[in-house]
């Protein structure tokens, strides 16, 4: 079923929007109805973008590189990203969060970025194309629970890097630390019944077990997410982590939500 939002058209099956060239559509399971239906829901709660993309800067150095974002969504990462790099492209496979994306290009007329359809399991970028591959809540984590095909897809992953990156590169993803999944009030949120607990427990364990069995070192840092009013927290942090997580945001009276983050890197082992 398609139907009309003010950011574009949306479809509650994410076949719909993957159209042509099936054979290069992402895995299943990856095509998330919240991002298919809520791009701009997904865009005001990703609000810790620019402290995190800040943070990896400090430590990675993008002046001067040409930056490959895996898994951009809305372009938040990616416009962040632009702020240092010399030219940043944004690789998301679905079209609601791209097109969102898109527009917001157009709006901020930047030269610095470009979007691409595809998907991590296919990259369409020629050798030594890019100086660091990147994700923000991204890769790994579309692959984490798929058994013995997550692993496989993981390895391929690493090898498509390899080929795209230059010598001397890394890639890099960020996600949150484990215990973080919802950010500072986690503990709070998974020590009772209630539906945050039951989807978010523990995966950030799980990627982290999934990424050092990969190759990848961690280093964890914290930021904070300001939503400005609590209004703004609830209708986007709120909406989607559930009604404890409203409770929560309400009795503390929270404008902001802090996150301890883990950054994963490994280098290219260049071809
Ligand atoms: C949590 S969002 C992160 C967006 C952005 N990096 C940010 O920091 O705001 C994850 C994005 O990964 C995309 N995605 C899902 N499966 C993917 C795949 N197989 N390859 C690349 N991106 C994928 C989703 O559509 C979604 O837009």
């Amino acid at each position: 079923m398609v139907h009309s939002r003010p950011f574009g058209p949306v479809t509650t099956r994410a076949d719909d929007l993957w159209g042509a060239a099936p054979d290069l559509r992402p895995s299943k399971g990856t095509g998330n109805r919240f991002y298919l239906e809520f791009p701009d829901v997904y865009d005001r709660f990703a609000a810790n973008t620019g402290q995190t993309v800040a943070a990896v800067h400090e430590m990675f150095g993008f002046a001067g590189k040409v930056l490959l974002d895996v898994g951009s969504g809305t372009g938040r990462s990616t416009f962040e990203l632009a702020k240092h790099a010399r030219f940043v492209v944004g690789l998301e496979p679905w079209d609601p969060m791209r097109a969102f994306a898109v527009e917001r290009l157009r709006s901020l007329r930047l030269r610095n970025v470009a979007f691409v359809r595809g998907a991590v399991e296919h990259m369409p970028f020629a050798p030594h194309s890019a100086d660091l591959i990147v994700s923000f809540a991204g890769f790994p984590f579309w692959f984490v629970d798929a058994g013995e095909r997550g692993r496989r897809l993981g390895e391929q992953f690493l090898a498509d890097c390899d080929r795209i990156v230059r010598p001397g590169g890394s890639v890099v993803a960020v996600g949150g630390a484990p215990g973080w999944e919802m950010g500072e009030p986690t503990p709070v949120l998974q020590s009772g019944p209630g539906e945050a607990k039951r989807v978010h427990e523990r995966i950030n364990g799980r990627v982290h077990a999934y990424m050092t069995a990969l190759g990848f070192a961690h280093r964890d840092v914290f930021v904070e997410g300001d939503y400005g009013s609590v209004r703004e927290a609830v209708e986007t942090y709120g909406f989607i982590y559930g009604r404890r997580t409203i409770d929560y945001l309400l009795t503390n009276n929270q404008l902001s939500v802090r996150w301890k983050l883990r950054i994963h890197d490994r280098p290219v082992h260049s071809q």
